[in-house]
């Protein structure tokens, strides 16, 4: 039998491809049918979590039937063609100062920033300018430039760390606690020093949601400034909070009012409300982004600066952002936001109410939350337990440890996004309540895995 027959079997799936397994790790030496390749593929990824349902992500799942139409006819484009696709390098332009403004930089068309693939670039991007600008400042004190480093919560997403891997910067971390649940500036001065090259302020920490407060950081930093000299700027780690804080908290003094603030990043492709692959990172003034990074790229006959790790990435969801901007205008975004924030207001508010868990935090910055077992409450079953029991209802809600000093706390998180209803959530607090009452009902320990797998952030 041959691909070539002229009566195809599909959809019976028994045609050669379909019908037989494949050697998976190695090329075919032959062809197959379009439709049956896009079968097998189609069929593997079945299996995959609902993304809707997945509410462990904080990365848009759900966009209108306009964008995804605006989507099929940009996937070709690739962000790096500047010269070739000169509005797209326009739009990409336009967005990144919409986000400026967003952020309050006080001169948003004449400051510097860019799209990225996410927020991971982003923040390397704006650890890079950091070190930079401190070498360069160093260099021309006739100091060494070889022990650098940055101080951060202990709750910080693993980009950081990354970034503190790849170069060679000393990460200092102030570890998180029950009374001091993000980095709030207290006890600053014991980790910083002349090698300092910034602070990073996460807006929704990734563990919890919570915000970190960027302004009592900013206050701690005046301070040691009087006391020692030492002037250390902020990179706001914006991912998920840069695009939530203007819209719900506009009077929360976070972004660019602070002069301490450098540079903010954050990713499109969360609250931003486009698909996966888009970050944004924005300096407050241009000379915060150190000349020595930036390449020309020639554009319409001219030049235009570009600062990124990639060269070349999708330049689709850079369109969709600002099919968004325009599509939603700041009301639209407000009321999206809002909406997100009701829903996980409520779905807070539905699980204090059980008697097995309390709130760590109630989605009061964005609309995140994350709770734990009450002490006490049971030695039969843990929240490991209860993400299974969900996972059975098609539910994908993580169950992780707090970072260091705080690992023996176990926590269970919630992200809301635009595209899980009231309606949804109230299912879900049925299912949440009736698998509670099914652990509750056990007579002895749940089995556990010996060497369990932890979600990573
Ligand atoms: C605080 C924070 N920073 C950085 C990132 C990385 O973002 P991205 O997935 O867009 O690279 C995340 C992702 O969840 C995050 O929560």
């Amino acid at each position: 039998m041959s691909d070539s027959l002229p009566l195809p079997l599909n959809p019976l799936f028994a045609r050669p491809g379909e019908s037989m397994p494949g050697d998976r790790f190695s090329i075919p030496e032959g062809e197959m049918l379009p439709e049956t390749a896009y079968q097998i593929v189609h069929d593997e990824v079945m299996l995959d979590g609902n993304a809707r349902l997945n509410l462990a992500t904080f990365v848009g799942t759900w966009m209108d039937p306009f964008a995804s139409k605006l989507y099929s006819e940009s996937f070709d484009k690739n962000m790096i063609d500047k010269d070739e696709y000169p509005k797209t390098a326009e739009i990409e332009d336009r967005c990144w100062k919409i986000v400026a403004g967003l952020w309050n930089a006080p001169d948003p068309l004449h400051t510097i920033g860019t799209s990225t693939i996410g927020s991971s670039e982003a923040c390397m991007l704006g650890g890079l300018a950091l070190k930079r600008r401190w070498q360069n400042a160093r260099k021309a004190a006739g100091k060494p430039t070889d022990k650098p480093n940055l101080i951060m919560s202990s709750a910080v997403q693993v980009v950081w760390e990354k970034f503190c891997n790849y170069w060679d910067v000393e990460p200092r971390y102030v570890p998180i606690s029950d009374e001091h649940k993000t980095l709030d500036g207290t006890g600053l001065a014991g980790y910083v020093d002349e090698n300092t090259i910034g602070v990073v302020a996460i807006m929704g920490v990734t563990y919890t949601g919570m915000y970190e407060p960027v302004a009592a950081i900013a206050a701690a930093l005046d301070q040691i400034q009087k006391d020692t000299g030492l002037d250390i700027p902020i990179h706001v780690d914006g991912a998920s909070g840069g695009m939530i804080a203007p819209f719900l908290q506009p009077d929360l003094e976070w972004d660019f009012r602070l002069e301490r603030v450098h540079s903010i990043s954050t990713s499109g492709h969360k609250y931003g409300l486009v698909y996966p692959g888009l970050g944004w990172v924005v300096w407050r003034k241009r000379e915060y982004c150190p000349d020595d990074l930036i390449f020309d790229v020639s554009y319409l006959g001219g030049h235009m600066p570009t600062f990124a790790l990639n060269f070349s990435r999708p330049g689709a969801q850079v369109l969709l952002q600002y099919y968004n901007f325009l599509r939603l205008g700041r009301d639209g975004y407000t009321r999206v936001q809002q909406a997100s924030h009701d829903v996980a207001r409520h779905l807070a508010d539905g699980i204090a109410k059980m008697d097995a868990f309390e709130l760590w935090n109630d989605a009061s910055d964005i609309p995140v939350f994350a709770w734990r077992l009450k002490a006490g409450h049971t030695d039969h079953w843990t929240l490991y337990d209860l993400q299974n029991r969900l996972r059975m209802k098609g539910w994908l809600i993580p169950a992780y440890p707090m970072p260091d000093n705080l690992t023996d706390v176990t926590v269970q998180r919630i992200v809301v996004r635009n595209g899980l209803s009231l309606d949804l959530a109230q299912d879900l607090l049925v299912d949440i309540k009736e698998q509670t009452e099914f652990l509750d009902q056990l007579d002895g320990p749940m089995p556990a895995e010996k060497n369990a797998h932890a979600f990573t952030h």
